[in-house]
């Protein structure tokens, strides 16, 4: 049994007090919800005190990105120790943002998910083909190329703190979501490679989040997939009724 990660991941939107002032509008809307692994990311900047705004709640707290070393001569960078220290227990790498606006690569990616595994947070690791990409028929072989590269050397322990994030590029801020159909045989797939590359426990074990235009009238459908396990949501995020709406898809 799997239980489902709804991860909130509010990009370069809100600040500190905005922050603060969602999450206390979020919490009691969800409080009831068991069964979920319910999660936000905000911006750096306000990890801290969103942190101790869900004190005692059931919402998690994950950071946007990392870096892969501990410490030392790197500006502007953010080690997921820091990110420990700030109230973290997640962090999401790689989303395609990243990819397309700063030059991240499969190789950086698996970098910063083994540096924040390894320090005991949770990794979302995103990976996901342009429309173009799908549009010539490589939707397969780009996930393939993507899976292997961001998961590579991660062990079977490491497995139990990476989930695994698939957002077609087309469907994110779109509102274009993929089909429920296209979704589940993404995920079918990413799975069977998972299972390929890691074993048959593994695959059954990691869950696998869908991204791209999750909304409140869709969410179910995409969870009735059987290897739909999540999702990750931008737009949807921003506002506590709709995020709401969407963490307690089953109620
Ligand atoms: P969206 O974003 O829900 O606004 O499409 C999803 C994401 O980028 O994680």
């Amino acid at each position: 049994m799997r239980v489902p990660v709804i991860a909130g991941n509010w990009k370069l939107f809100k600040t500190i007090a905005e922050s603060v002032a969602l999450v206390h509008e979020l919490a009691p809307l969800v409080a009831s919800s068991h069964g979920v692994e319910i999660v936000v990311a905000p911006v750096f900047t306000a990890l801290s005190k969103v942190s101790d705004a869900i004190e005692g709640s059931n919402i998690r707290l994950a950071a946007q990105d990392c870096f892969w070393e501990e410490e030392g001569a790197f500006t502007g960078e953010v080690a997921p120790k820091l990110l420990k220290d700030a109230g973290c227990s997640h962090v999401i790498i790689g989303h395609s943002e990243r990819r397309q606006f700063f030059a991240e690569t499969d190789i950086t990616v698996n970098r910063k998910a083994k540096a924040a595994i390894s320090t005991g947070l949770r990794a979302i690791v995103c990976v996901g083909e342009s429309l173009a990409e799908r549009e010539s028929g490589l939707t397969f072989s780009v996930i393939e190329t993507q899976i292997q590269g961001s998961l590579a050397g991660l062990t079977v322990e490491d497995f139990t703190n990476t989930v695994v994030a698939y957002e077609p590029v087309w469907a994110i801020g779109t509102g274009k979501t993929a089909s429920d159909a296209q979704a589940q045989e993404v995920h079918l797939f990413i799975r069977k490679l998972i299972a390929k590359l890691f074993g048959q426990s593994v695959a059954d074990a990691v869950r696998i989040l869908y991204g791209g235009s999750v909304k409140p009238d869709n969410v179910k459908g995409l969870m009735g997939q059987p290897d739909i396990d999540g999702a990750l949501v931008g737009g949807a995020s921003l506002k506590a009724d709709s995020f709401a709406a969407i963490v307690t898809f089953n109620s």
